[in-house]
């Protein structure tokens, strides 16, 4: 994939179905809660830690039963989505050139208590996804799951049509691959609010709007304020 995001990487993008491989970086609150929901939802997916994947062993069987723990070169190897869920401060430590030509999820938020002070978060005039995609220019960054606390992501979960689904955000600048994350978060239990751009992501973030605020899809729309891209 070219260094340039926004290029059209279709042949890339693999089709929507229930047999995509996930890759989940980060077993955290986040990366097990978001683990869990996907292989609820049927999909394959591999987890992987900062570490030896035998460390992650034991607790992956008891908390992400049916995950399969990995080292990260080799969970992303034949992954055709990445989830980022690491702290931001941690993010330095994963290789660019692992995640070249892969589409990636930023479920990540910049949250300084933790993280310290990163100048490039810090400035938070572009939004945190921007700085995580040029951090890894070879690949196309969608942001999602990063606007829900980690302990609703699974009891919110409801199915197409139910009165009491919620909305999630999927960002990015390039439609083909939201849609292809928006098709993943409606099979998770979730009606996806496409944003048409990374950049335009405050809303999403710590101090945003729909930070932690269980929304439905309307309401979230209602909240974007930008037109959702033509996929
Ligand atoms: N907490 C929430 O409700 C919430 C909600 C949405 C988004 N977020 C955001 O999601 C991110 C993760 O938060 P969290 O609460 O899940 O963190 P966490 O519980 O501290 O877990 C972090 C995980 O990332 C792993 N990790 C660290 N460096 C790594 C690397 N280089 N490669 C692969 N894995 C690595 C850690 O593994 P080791 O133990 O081996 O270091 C650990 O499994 C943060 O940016 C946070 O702001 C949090």
């Amino acid at each position: 994939m070219s260094s340039t995001p926004s290029d059209s990487p279709s042949q890339r993008v693999p089709a929507a179905s229930e047999h995509l491989h996930v890759a989940v970086l980060g077993a955290g609150r986040v990366g097990t809660a978001v683990a869990r929901s996907l292989l609820d939802a049927g999909y394959r997916v591999s987890l992987s830690a900062s570490g030896d994947p035998a460390q992650l062993a034991l607790m992956a069987e008891i908390v992400t039963p049916g995950a399969e723990p990995k080292w990260t070169r080799d969970a992303v190897a034949d992954a055709d989505l990445v989830i980022l869920a690491v702290p931001l401060h941690r993010l330095q430590h994963v290789d660019p050139a692992l995640l070249e030509g892969r589409i990636v999820v930023d479920a990540m938020n910049y949250w300084p208590p933790v993280d310290g002070e990163i100048p490039a978060f810090a400035a938070g005039t572009r939004g945190s996804s921007v700085v995580v995609q040029e951090m890894f220019p070879g690949a196309v960054v969608v942001k999602s799951f990063n606007h829900t606390g980690y302990s609703s992501l699974e009891p919110d979960r409801r199915p197409a049509g139910h009165p009491e689904r919620l909305g999630l955000a999927v960002a990015g600048d390039h439609p083909e691959a939201v849609a292809l994350v928006s098709a993943v978060v409606e099979k998770i239990g979730y009606d996806p609010v496409p944003v048409a751009s990374l950049s335009a992501t405050a809303f999403l973030q710590p101090g945003g709007d729909a930070f932690g605020a269980r929304l439905t899809g309307a309401q979230l729309e209602a909240l974007s304020g930008v037109p959702a891209p033509v996929a």
